[in-house]
């Protein structure tokens, strides 16, 4: 098999390697153990919704020993995935749901038998839907609820999982979910957007200084989605726009962590977000994280739009712009992951930075049971290679995760983007290693 140059070798020993995954597109178990419906359940199964839902998902909830054996056999030695409140809190607060204790419990400690380091995220995304009842990340006392969740996750499982993420992506949920509509819990508006960010904001910072008291030597991280922004040309307003997507793709929550406040000064409008501040809240918003996650996924160009920045109008599709696009619309450009890597690392006060999910989705089918995914080979191929040189030029980069292992429910898309490398059959649940699977094998073989 051809490895152009790379090889894993190349990297620092302690490099880590791993998959990543999320609750709610993987476990399915919708009802089981006592569970109840998150925002994501609720959303998927209303008649607007027409993608599926992760009622079974890839059946997680009945296969995790089996795709953690898979792992394994991968030769990847990192297991990121993330906890579902509502199975552990049906009701989002209250008392635990001991089935959902367990389950997790379980997961953990087949990874450990099996020598994978289990990595934990706190939120991905699936809020209990008796909270969304309450107004869910728009009403401040999430940070109760969110502490609560907090805390006895951390307890439960702190003595045995070290590594840990507070949030996923919170630009994502809080944008699609809150403004755009078209993820869980499919509301729109700025002030529902404002005041879910800030939140989330006071969650991302509070649920890092709670995991730090409960875990004796724990690594205490958050994610961040990012994006490349170009302007359309050089024109001003084209490199304004740019500026304004920049500062709420890739500015908006890193900084208020970091002490430097919400990006107000290339979109002052933003400033409006204080309407939801109490006394003390920028102190509040302040964590000193060990690490970061940055996920990396496409590049976007950006052009002038009276319209707020968030929406679409601000950008130039990419099926217009003749580039290579995934099967989601987006450009796949791995070069980027290096800008984005550089940019993350400009700041003062990040110490280690993982690559805490990228990937690529396609439209795939299986023949004579092989899935000939060379794209997604070529893809991990150049984004190791930036990684490599990014190590070389000084960056504290720490690892890299895979998004993901088993091909997926991809949120308000459904099923149909495959970012497997292992390959799902949905009817059956039957997993096929892909093409790029065996090449990860391979580049990873000791
Ligand atoms: C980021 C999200 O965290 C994950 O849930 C999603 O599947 C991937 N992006 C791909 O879109």
């Amino acid at each position: 098999m051809d490895f152009g140059n790379i090889k894993a070798k190349h990297f620092p020993k302690k490099f880590i390697w791993g998959v990543a995954t999320s609750a709610y597109q993987t476990e399915g178990g919708r009802h089981l153990g006592g569970k109840k419906d998150s925002i994501w359940d609720t959303f998927t199964n209303s008649s607007k919704f027409r993608n599926g839902n992760g009622n079974k998902a890839t059946d997680f909830y009945h296969k995790y020993e089996k795709d953690i054996k898979l792992i394994k056999e991968l030769n990847l030695g990192s297991f990121r995935f993330s906890i579902s409140w509502s199975r552990i809190f049906p009701e989002g607060i209250g008392v635990p749901n001991q089935s959902g204790v367990d389950f997790y419990h379980k997961i953990i400690d087949c990874c450990l038998d099996n020598d994978i380091e289990p990595w934990i995220t706190l939120y991905h995304w699936d809020l209990p839907q008796t909270l969304q009842n309450l107004g869910g990340w728009t009403n401040r006392e999430i940070l109760n609820w969110f502490g609560h969740y907090a805390e006895f996750c951390s307890k439960e499982f702190g003595s045995k999982v070290k590594k840990w993420f507070v949030l996923n992506e919170p630009m994502s949920f809080v944008g699609l979910g809150y403004f755009m509509g078209i993820h869980a819990p499919g509301k729109t508006g700025l002030s529902n957007f404002l005041s879910a960010a800030h939140h989330a904001t006071l969650c991302q910072a509070e649920g890092g200084r709670i995991l730090r008291k409960n875990i004796p030597n724990g690594q205490i991280g958050t994610t961040f989605s990012c994006s490349v922004v170009k302007p359309k040309n050089i024109w001003r307003r084209h490199v304004k726009a740019a500026k304004r997507l920049d500062a709420l793709l890739n500015r908006f929550f890193i900084e208020p962590a970091l002490g430097l406040g919400y990006p107000t000064d290339v979109i002052p409008g933003l400033k409006r977000i204080e309407k939801y501040f109490r006394p003390g809240d920028e102190e509040k918003m302040k964590f000193d994280f060990d690490f970061i996650g940055i996920q990396y996924y496409f590049r976007i160009v950006a052009q002038y739009s009276l319209l707020p920045p968030i929406l679409f109008a601000n950008q130039i599709p990419a099926k217009e712009r003749n580039v290579k696009i995934n099967n989601m619309g987006m450009e796949i450009y791995p070069k980027g992951l290096m800008k984005m890597l550089k940019k993350f690392n400009q700041y003062d006060g990040i110490k280690e930075i993982y690559i805490s999910e990228s990937g690529v989705c396609f439209d795939e089918s299986i023949t004579d049971g092989i899935v000939n995914d060379k794209n997604r080979i070529r893809y991990f191929k150049k984004t190791f290679k930036i990684c490599r040189k990014a190590i070389k030029r000084g960056i504290n980069l720490k690892g890299y995760f895979i998004w993901t292992l088993v091909d997926n429910f991809e949120w308000a898309d459904g099923f149909k983007p495959r970012f497997g490398i292992v390959y799902n059959d949905f009817a059956t649940q039957k997993r096929t290693i892909k093409k790029s699977g065996y090449w990860i094998r391979e580049f990873l073989k000791k």
